[in-house]
């Protein structure tokens, strides 16, 4: 493929990205969360590339985006629970996983061969406004090549799959820079396949509903496979100072560097934490341990530890 294009946030860059999306290209956008890998849900030539792009195993469905509440009705058959989750969270960092309708136009490869399908109405400004022109549902993975950090901004995008997609859209940082919650149903419960921007206490003041934890069991979500957000350098976590050896990435005061937010607020944290893992991952030298100050496991810590921990677990 020839040089990935940097396309301008004008409504002119927004009418070509839709136009590209539309002939079946693969154009990355912003979201409130991460950057997503767009392609037109359904054209299933389009899905394949997005799988080819990021060298992603085929079992791994993808997250369909659409721009508002109605247009995730005609994809999915959400349970009552789900339909005032989404009215109470949507547009938001939430993602919703429902049986696939019947009728729905999207393409067998997103699915992955499941009966369900995982939707999200995004709340980024860009990203509505690209759906809109687009008029289609766009499936979109983190724009990150398989099993790497997400990106936050274009140029992380661009050093995963530069040459690989046709264009980025440029939208500068993503605001929540977490991936979104993903919600599935048993019955009348909310199941956690996910944690992510919309911390499950949101989800109770919403719902009412307690989120069941499903974490560590059965692979239901199968990009859940541990190590998934992998920086090339190897982690400590819940550290209180640097070894002599080690890099540090604190959290709140305490030793000096880069620090996710000096005033332990977790909404700052989430926002930075895979721009200065990967800045770290760059500076680590080969073997060399980053030591990660403690986070507290409640509301965005949740996610941050959930990613934390798998950025450190053993690689394959
Ligand atoms: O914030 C986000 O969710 C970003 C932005 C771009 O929307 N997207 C994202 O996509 O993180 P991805 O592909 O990196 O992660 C999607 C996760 C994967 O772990 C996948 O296994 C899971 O969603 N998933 C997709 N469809 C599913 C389904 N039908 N059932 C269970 N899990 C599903
Ligand atoms: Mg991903």
């Amino acid at each position: 493929m020839t040089e990935t294009e940097l396309i301008p946030a004008t409504d002119a860059g927004i009418a070509r990205c839709a136009a590209m999306l539309r002939l079946g290209k693969l154009v990355a956008f912003p979201t409130e969360t991460v950057y997503g890998l767009g392609a037109d849900a359904t054209n299933d030539a389009a899905v394949r590339a997005v799988y080819a792009a990021k060298g992603r195993p085929d079992f791994n469905p993808l997250i369909v985006h659409v721009p508002d509440f109605w247009s995730a009705q005609r994809l999915i058959d959400l349970p009552d629970v789900g339909v005032g989750l989404a009215h109470g969270a949507w547009p938001g960092p939430l993602t919703l996983v429902a049986p696939l309708r019947e009728d729905s136009p999207i393409a067998p490869t997103v699915t992955a061969g499941l009966g369900t399908l995982a939707v999200r109405v995004p709340a980024h400004r860009l990203a509505k406004e690209l759906l809109m022109a687009v008029d289609r549902p766009l499936a979109a993975p983190s724009a990150n090549p398989s099993g790497r950090v997400s990106p936050t901004t274009p140029g992380h995008v661009l050093s995963g799959l530069d040459g690989r997609i046709a264009g980025v859209l440029d939208g500068g940082p993503c605001p929540v820079g977490l991936e979104s919650t993903i919600i599935g149903f048993e019955g009348d419960q909310l199941v956690l396949l996910r944690p992510g921007g919309l911390p499950a206490e949101e989800i109770y003041k919403m719902t009412g509903l307690p989120v069941q934890d499903r974490e560590g069991a059965a692979i239901t979500a199968p990009g859940q496979l541990a190590s998934h957000y992998a920086p090339n350098a190897l982690l400590r976590l819940d550290a209180d100072e640097p070894l002599a050896d080690e890099l540090w990435l604190g959290f709140g005061p305490g030793p000096g560097g880069p620090n996710l937010s000096e005033r332990g607020d977790l909404e700052e944290a989430g926002s930075a934490l895979f721009r200065l893992l990967r800045e770290l991952d760059e500076a680590a030298l080969n073997g060399q341990t980053i030591a990660v100050a403690r986070i507290p496991r409640e509301g965005l810590g949740v996610a941050i530890n959930d990613r934390l921990m798998r950025a450190a677990a053993a690689r394959d």
